[in-house]
């Protein structure tokens, strides 16, 4: 099978078509999908469906895989797999949720500007999220390229934030959002982790700005100062000249690059059913995992 790409738009992101995700992928596919992620960091594919186990072999084909905040068992999980997170707002009989229901809230925590599973060592590299149920307007999914971020910053600020470390913790995000129901030992369970703000992706070399709601604090700052230019990195992040807006139909499948993009849902009608389930990778090389 060959890959084609088609960029839809002028930094990154493409649509790959040519390839059926529901069989196995050998690795002559894999490396060519590999490459299109190193270069257009969002991949997107239509007409995908998959069953939620070919979703995770899928998967699997890329490297071992995360459960990221599931392993809080916050809530009962409606999925086959625990390597699937349910992102939607279907209860258990397929309905959508009250507007109270925990799972709501979790989700809205996706509508702030992220990089799935930065507030863990190792973080996610490749999410793959599957379109089972739209709603009819709203619930877009929101790219940014991080490397575009960082080549757009004047060279002073370069210069400034070259060497800083942010602390990046998982539930900061939440909290935001007032919600604060969680145990002390829910609290403690995935203590929070540093990144330098300034990296190098591996695919392409090229530098990134690495930010998003789960930094909350600059290493060796005052918390206000910290934050403060967090907030103002990520506002130069996510200007809307860097967003690409996927408008999403049933069987579509993303797969975005954690390494080098922040993603963000937008807001829809809660009463509607909004239905989609991702698998994540681990940002580790499979030479970590051999056994020694
Ligand atoms: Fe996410």
């Amino acid at each position: 099978m060959m890959l084609n790409v088609k960029k839809l738009h002028p930094l990154f992101v493409g649509e790959a078509s040519g390839v059926d995700l529901g069989r196995p992928i050998d690795a002559s596919t894999r490396d060519a999908i590999n490459n299109a992620m190193d270069e257009y960091a969002v991949l997107v594919f239509r007409n995908q469906p998959l069953s939620q186990t070919q979703q995770v072999e899928l998967a699997k084909a890329f490297g071992p895989l995360d459960i990221g905040l599931k392993r809080l068992k916050k809530q009962p999980d409606r999925m086959e797999h625990a390597e699937l997170a349910d992102i939607s707002n279907v209860g258990e009989k397929g309905e959508a949720v009250g507007r109270d229901h925990r799972k709501l809230v979790s989700n809205i925590a996706n509508q702030l500007w992220h990089s799935d599973s930065s507030f863990q060592k190792p973080p996610a590299r490749y999410s793959m999220l599957a379109a089972v149920q739209v709603p009819t307007k709203g619930g877009d999914t929101e790219y940014v390229d991080l490397r575009a971020a960082y080549d757009a910053l004047p060279d002073d600020t370069k210069a400034e934030i070259e060497g800083l470390e942010a602390e990046h913790y998982a539930l900061h995000s939440r909290f935001m959002l007032g919600d604060t129901d969680y145990t002390e030992e829910q609290k403690n369970a995935l203590p929070p982790v540093y990144w330098p703000l300034v990296r190098t992706h591996p695919g392409s070399k090229r530098k990134i700005l690495f930010v998003g709601i789960h930094a909350r604090a600059i290493k060796g700052w005052t918390s206000a100062e910290g934050r403060m230019l967090l907030m103002d990195l990520l506002e130069h992040a996510t200007q809307p000249k860097f967003v690409y807006a996927h408008k999403w139909q049933p069987d579509d499948l993303v797969i975005w690059d954690n390494r080098c993009t922040l993603h963000r849902g937008r807001r829809f009608d809660v009463s509607q059913v909004r239905e989609l389930r991702r698998a994540t990778t681990l940002d580790v090389e499979e030479a970590d995992l051999a056994p020694a």
